[in-house]
């Protein structure tokens, strides 16, 4: 089969600049959703209309294997079709047409809708749905034997055409030679000259083609997304989809409604998911880890047995076996967390190795750092690494100890085992086993506080008197 995708339009009801179907849903653009319901039934071509903001839409979607075809301006969904004609039209194969802004639409869905296509030898077979409120969808409008009539917009329809709960989920499945002649006879519908690809269906029901329809085991497969409302609630079956599927396999969610687990994201068997959580991009969360709650993982890597505390921000890193971050602790990218390393509160790393079992417990910023092994990083220790222009290294190597308050002035490096005094500036390399201190040496000045009391309570007399 072929496949057409239309995402040409405006989306004008969602009163914003972006183009509709690029707006976000559960981590990806709105007709993401609906490619990865198509792709894994193979179309060749798989074509995807474009118009508004075409070059961005374009943009998010190169090097997919997609067929891309340009409608300017978007003069509905009839015109959207006769856009992609040329890339279409040579094949006799089933063209599959589906509305772009449908995500909950499932691939064993279309399946059906093909199955049901070939077994009646239709002209044409549409996805319908039959809803409680059948609201702004096309109404599907049968014969009195069931056979299908036409499909009539609701701004088109008659008080008893509004009054139908089936509607058209604006899925298709076509043959080519009838779709090419119907779409031929598409005439304006509207002031603005919009043709329907909706049209098509009564035109061929005219020629005496056969027209059949699937009624959707699930009607929120066909929910068409035109306003922003409307996205919320895609994204909330979404979520709630996805989740299922994560428990399914194994993983716990506590609470899943406050959890959002991202198309892209694993969560092994026996990983528990706290609260709050958002799991984004390619993350990956291994078997007995705890993540959360109020947790924000974006293309991160957790280890068997690591645990995120609350409140942590974590994107392109790792955290190995059995280390634990947070809580209310950034990891930024480049990052990499040791086996059973400890990150704790108010801790900012960067592109940083954190060794096996090495430690920065409190209130530390840790940037461009390589650090060995069994290292302890004091409270409040810095890394100075950036001069105003460039970016250095900072190395620490294995077994050494960083007292609180310290600042490594990059580049430098602190040898294995040696130790550096709390509120040290270092600013030299310190030898492996040394000791460096670099504050100023204490002043101890005996009875001072004693003789200031005094001299201040003679002066005090001195006034009195
Ligand atoms: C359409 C159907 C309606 C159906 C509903 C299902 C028509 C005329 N009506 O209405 O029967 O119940 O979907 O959700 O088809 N698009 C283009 N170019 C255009 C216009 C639209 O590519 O010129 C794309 C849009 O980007 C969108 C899809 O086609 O992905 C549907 O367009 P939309 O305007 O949302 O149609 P509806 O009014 O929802
Ligand atoms: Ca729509």
């Amino acid at each position: 089969m072929q496949a057409v995708i239309l995402a040409a339009g405006k989306g004008t009801r969602m009163k914003s600049a972006r183009a509709k179907v690029l707006h976000p849903v559960l981590g990806v653009p709105l007709v993401e959703h609906v490619l990865r319901a198509v792709q894994p039934l193979r179309p060749d071509p798989l074509i995807l209309v474009v118009g508004h903001q075409a070059d961005e839409v374009e943009a998010a979607f190169s090097g997919r294997g997609l067929a891309f075809a340009r409608q300017d301006p978007p003069l509905g969904t009839g015109h959207a079709l006769l856009a992609a004609r040329e890339r279409f039209a040579g094949h006799d194969r089933t063209l599959l047409v589906v509305n772009g802004d449908v995500p909950l639409l499932r691939t064993e869905t279309l399946d059906a809708l093909l199955e049901a296509h070939r077994s009646a030898r239709a002209a044409a077979t549409l996805l319908t749905a039959v809803l409680d409120e059948p609201g702004a969808y096309g109404r599907v409008v049968r014969e009195p034997k069931g056979a299908l009539r036409a499909v009539v917009e609701a701004r088109d329809a008659t008080p008893g055409e509004l009054g139908v709960r089936e509607i058209n989920a604006g899925i298709y499945a076509f043959e080519v030679p009838p779709l090419l002649e119907a779409l031929g006879e598409l005439r304006p519908q509207t002031a603005q000259g919009e043709l329907y690809l909706t049209d098509v269906v009564r035109l061929l029901r005219a020629a005496g083609r056969p027209v059949a329809a699937v009624v959707a085991a699930d009607p929120r497969e066909a929910l068409g997304v035109n306003t922003v409302s409307e996205l919320g609630e895609a994204a909330r079956l979404l979520r709630r989809r996805r989740n299922e599927a994560v428990m399914a396999a194994g993983a716990s969610l506590e609470d899943p409604d406050t959890i959002q687990v991202g198309l892209d994201v694993t969560v092994e068997a026996d990983a528990t998911v706290l609260p709050f959580t958002i799991l984004e991009g390619k993350t990956t969360v291994a078997t007995g880890a705890r993540i959360g709650p109020y947790a924000r993982l974006v293309d991160t890597t957790v280890g068997a047995g690591a645990q995120v505390l609350d409140h942590c921000l974590l994107r392109e890193c790792v955290v190995e076996a059995g280390a634990s971050v947070g809580p209310f602790a950034h990891i930024r990218p480049e990052s990499h967390i040791g086996p059973r390393a400890k990150v704790g509160n108010f801790v900012e790393i960067k592109k940083t190795r954190l060794g096996e079992g090495s430690k920065a417990p409190h209130l530390s910023y840790i940037g461009d750092a390589t650090v060995g092994p069994a290292v302890n990083i004091g409270a409040g220790t810095i890394t100075c690494n950036y001069d105003g222009t460039a970016k250095h290294p900072t190395r620490i190597e294995a077994g050494a100890f960083i007292g609180s308050d310290t600042t490594l002035v990059a580049p430098v490096t602190v040898g294995a085992g040696a130790y550096v005094a709390a509120g040290s500036a270092i600013t030299e390399d310190v030898p492996a086993g040394a000791l460096a201190l670099g504050r100023a040496r204490q002043v101890i000045k005996e009875g001072w506080a004693e003789a200031r009391r005094k001299a201040a309570a003679g002066t005090e007399q001195g006034r009195k008197r």
